[in-house]
């Protein structure tokens, strides 16, 4: 599962004002740094420590489950190649929001040079564990810490479903265009919501008390502010939920181009 909490009997639907929170954070680097953002995002403070806490059992839900989403490897092998034509066959990505790491790991695979972002010093610590050779970091996706022009590839997969505010999708879509290199290529998984962009409340995830909020994209309002931020966008895929396999939500895939600088 990657993405809103198993049990639906506990999920409490609330609409989260859309400018409510601002973009925040520090620019985190490690667990230290991380209780900054306590104090410019409540919220991101809630979804650090329910992930802290479901770290293990979603780690056991999701492992290994790239092996039962073809469509999934397709798109992550199609982008690896794409990557690697233009940069190289080890070009360097980031997983922003990697959780365990098995897709950074997956891209790995492929010969791409993966760092691992994530806000949970729980999830980072098991993925040094489970994949040594990968490199992972705290941090938030909405103030990252590398440098400008870093990245040839960034990839969130179900990671900026936690961005509740318009503000801070924003702030993410500008940290990934300020690290990503011209021609560097972004792609983002996300659930969509059946009526459009809404916003979840869950206490429970997997069996474990959590207390943090996931979007449901609406898939053309995302691909704007992909758009906005300074990319182009070469591919959208929607697909039906795996039954069985993960959480019943539609997904929407975006591909997207770094293009020219934004004037800020
Ligand atoms: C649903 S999990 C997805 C993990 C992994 N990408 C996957 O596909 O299974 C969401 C992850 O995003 C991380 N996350 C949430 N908000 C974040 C933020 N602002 N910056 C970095 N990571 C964040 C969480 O800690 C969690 O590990």
């Amino acid at each position: 599962m990657t993405g809103p909490a198993e049990s639906d009997k506990d999920r409490k639907a609330q609409r989260v004002d859309a400018d409510g929170e601002g973009a925040s954070g520090p620019r985190a680097h490690d667990a230290a740094n991380i209780t900054g953002i306590e104090a410019a995002s409540g919220h991101q403070s809630r979804v650090r420590v329910s992930y802290d806490a479901v770290a293990d059992a979603y780690i056991d839900r999701v492992l290994h489950e790239l092996r039962h989403k073809p469509l999934d490897r397709a798109l992550l092998t199609a982008y690896a190649e794409q990557l690697q034509e233009r940069f190289g066959a080890r070009a360097f990505i980031c997983d922003a929001g990697c959780g365990p790491g098995h897709v950074g790991a997956f891209l790995a695979g492929l010969g791409l040079s993966v760092t691992g972002v994530d806000l949970s010093p729980a999830m980072v610590a098991r993925a040094r564990m489970l994949f040594p050779a990968l490199t992972f970091e705290v941090g938030t996706m909405t103030a990252l810490a590398a440098a400008d022009g870093r990245w040839e590839g960034l990839i969130a997969f179900y990671s900026v479903i936690h961005l509740t505010s318009d503000a801070e999708v924003r702030a993410a879509m500008r940290e990934f265009h300020r690290t990503l290199v011209d021609g560097g290529l972004l792609l983002i998984a996300v659930h969509l919501g059946e009526h459009g962009d809404v916003t979840e409340h869950s206490e429970e995830m997997l069996g474990v008390g959590v207390d943090m909020d996931f979007r449901l994209f609406d898939a053309d309002w995302l691909a704007q502010e992909v758009v906005a931020a300074g990319f182009t966008l070469e591919a959208r895929l929607l697909r039906a939920p795996y039954p069985d396999v993960e959480v019943q939500t539609n997904r929407a895939y975006l591909l997207a181009r770094r293009t020219a600088a934004v004037e800020t």
